[in-house]
């Protein structure tokens, strides 16, 4: 039996002036510097020394030259997601790209034109709607119905929009972290299979899975998911090393994949640099105790956000605010209508978009912290903040107060 390792979370390390945007961005985009970043997606956390080790390698020696994809690189993702997610993945499927962000705008300017409408499913990550509107495209909006999906409704705008060319899914859905059933996973499919369109599924935040649960692969859901999709995935959010810009795509219909990935070869948009090719497999091949680890602090820091909330409440005994639990990942979506609501002095159903500002303030200026502000996913994100607990719990220890 092996002695579980230990790694220390509570570590408080300093960001500033080290070009990590979180800290960076702070005084253009909430006008002090002051405050405590709990907003970009990325963590607190030292990421596992097994990745640093493999990158020193390559430091030592000096030489930062020309690099070939290694053919351990496919090999890692291929063992991890099976491992994982009991998804079987073919060698031909596979192409690294440096980013998801950046592959989904590469399948954007492939398989759309200028003027054809894609969906999104709000709130959602902002670059879903700024990628296709940033190359002429138009987003056409399916606003989510809670944790679900508008199905009556996404069937309307695809037959009432037609012909639509893409649509793409968060799986899990960021923000809220929800995660989707097979059964909707399914629905969804046969509904963009039936409508000829190719759905982009975002799986990031996939190997972040908490309290137990599992992930499902959009593209294992049935026969027409596989051959409708294109998924992107990548160890960046797991652990921790977004800036070594790794990713991976997955399609299993060649028709789609063959002349994309021909496409993307010619523009070398597949190449990895050494970096991010080592930093990779370290992070499959040997971070899985870190990733566990990781999972269960983060589960903890939601507990902690969640009795905080609780006890933050009304002269009826009302919360103010409501945590939203994440099935996946470390973005705690937290609905501050009632306090958006008490800010604004009117009531819930009468708040517009111009209130938003006061819930903005009152996290700043008022409590010194710095969160996504919820209308940065959507309209329908009306009166609700994304705060990121992927953090020693020492920088969650603010109270919540009028
Ligand atoms: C759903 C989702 N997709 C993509 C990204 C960013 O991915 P990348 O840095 O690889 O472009 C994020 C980061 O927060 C995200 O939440």
């Amino acid at each position: 039996m092996t002695t579980p390792m230990h790694f220390d979370f509570d570590e408080i390390i300093d960001r500033r002036n080290t070009h990590a945007y979180k800290y960076d961005a702070l005084q253009k985009v909430f006008g002090r510097d002051d405050i405590t970043p709990l907003w970009v997606a990325d963590m607190e956390f030292r990421s596992p020394q097994c990745i640093t080790d493999e990158l020193q390698k390559v430091l030592s020696q000096g030489v930062y030259g020309y690099s070939s994809e290694p053919a351990e690189l496919f090999d890692a993702i291929h063992d991890w997601i099976l491992q994982e997610h009991g998804w079987d993945v073919k060698r031909d499927w596979y192409t690294f790209v440096g980013g998801i962000v950046r592959g989904i705008a590469y399948a954007v300017q492939f398989f759309t034109k200028p003027g054809d409408k894609i969906v999104v499913q709000s709130p959602v990550y902002h670059p879903f709607t700024l990628v296709p509107e940033g190359n002429g495209r138009s987003v056409l909006r399916n606003p989510l119905k809670g944790r679900d999906m508008d199905f009556e409704n996404l069937e309307k705008l695809l037959t009432e929009n037609a012909p639509v060319t893409m649509l793409i899914l968060c799986n899990p859905h960021n923000p809220g972290g929800y995660a989707w059933s097979r059964e909707t996973l399914q629905k969804l499919a046969a509904l963009c299979a039936a409508h000829n369109v190719i759905v982009i599924s975002d799986e990031i935040h996939c190997d972040l899975y908490l309290w137990g649960g599992k992930h499902i692969p959009f593209a294992t859901v049935s026969e027409e998911a596989a051959m409708c999709s294109i998924t992107f995935g990548a160890p960046s959010k797991t652990f921790n090393i977004p800036g070594l810009a790794s990713s991976y795509c997955l399609i299993p219909n060649a028709k789609i994949r063959e002349p994309f990935y021909r496409w993307l070869g010619a523009n070398e948009f597949n190449d990895p640099g050494i970096m991010s090719s080592l930093g990779a497999i370290a992070a499959f091949r040997h971070g899985r105790q870190w990733r566990d680890a990781a999972v269960s602090y983060i589960e903890q820091n939601i507990l902690y956000i969640e009795s905080k909330c609780a006890e933050f409440v009304d002269k009826d005994s009302l919360p103010y605010i409501v945590p939203m639990r994440p099935d996946a990942s470390y973005l705690v979506w937290l609905d501050c209508r009632r306090l958006l609501a008490h800010l604004a002095g009117k009531r819930v159903e009468e708040l517009a978009m111009e209130d938003q500002l006061l819930l903005e303030d009152y996290f700043v200026n008022r409590l010194g912290l710095a969160l996504n502000s919820g209308v940065m996913f959507g309209a329908e994100g009306l009166g609700f903040m994304r705060l990121n607990v992927a953090c020693p719990r020492k920088l969650l220890g603010f109270d919540f107060m009028l």
